[in-house]
């Protein structure tokens, strides 16, 4: 059975400062990931031990749960580091650019639809620009929680943490100076390359 693994960050902790803190990125990365993994293993092995002992009757709707949101959170967060780069920023070109215009108007467009999207989270949750598979497009999705409110056919492409431990010891309740902020360390590397994976 696969055990999932906190992977190492591409950068130091405080390689996105200032505009991600060195203490938001040590926390978010060392307790609260670790946190998603650790649950996300702890899920598996319960769900395991239920079938063995056949008790997966009783037990698979809750563990479900619980698998769906640690392994969210630990899928999410690990796409989220690689998504977020020092020195970084500006906008994307190249094919992935030409995409983001076919597909919301303009970059302004669609840099206006994802900060909405993620400051119009009701609760904890992620924005997420995303490849749909079956319509062949970009699109902006609202996620809830670590796994809700999502097309199940998407290939996620870049994420934005909305949840208050990614923002709030640095940007308190101001969570759109967060989303302005966050826009200096996109990784449109990164996110051309999985764009790029997705229609291939
Ligand atoms: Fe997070």
């Amino acid at each position: 059975m696969g055990t999932y693994v906190l992977p190492e960050l591409d950068y130091a902790y405080d390689a996105l400062e200032p505009h991600i803190s060195a203490e938001i990125m040590e926390l978010h990365h060392s307790k609260h990931h670790a946190a998603y993994v650790a649950g996300a293993n702890a899920a598996l092995e319960k769900l395991a031990a239920a079938r063995e002992a056949g008790t997966i009757g009783a037990a698979v709707t809750h563990l479900s749960k619980d698998l769906a949101f640690h392994l969210g959170g630990h899928t999410n967060h690990s796409l989220f580091w690689k998504n977020l780069a020092p020195q970084a920023g500006g906008t994307p070109t190249g094919e992935l650019l030409a995409a983001i215009e076919r597909d919301f108007g303009s970059f302004a467009a669609f840099q206006a639809h994802f900060n909405a999207a993620a400051l119009g989270l009701q609760g904890s949750g992620w924005a997420v620009l995303a490849y749909d598979k079956v319509g062949q497009q970009l699109v902006v999705e609202q996620m809830t929680d670590q796994q809700g409110n999502l097309s199940i056919d998407l290939v996620p492409l870049l994420l934005l943490d909305m949840w208050e431990h990614a923002f709030y010891l640095q940007y308190k309740n101001v969570k759109a100076d967060y989303v302005q902020a966050v826009w200096n360390v996109f990784n449109w590397d990164e996110v051309a390359a999985r764009f790029a994976a997705a229609t291939a």
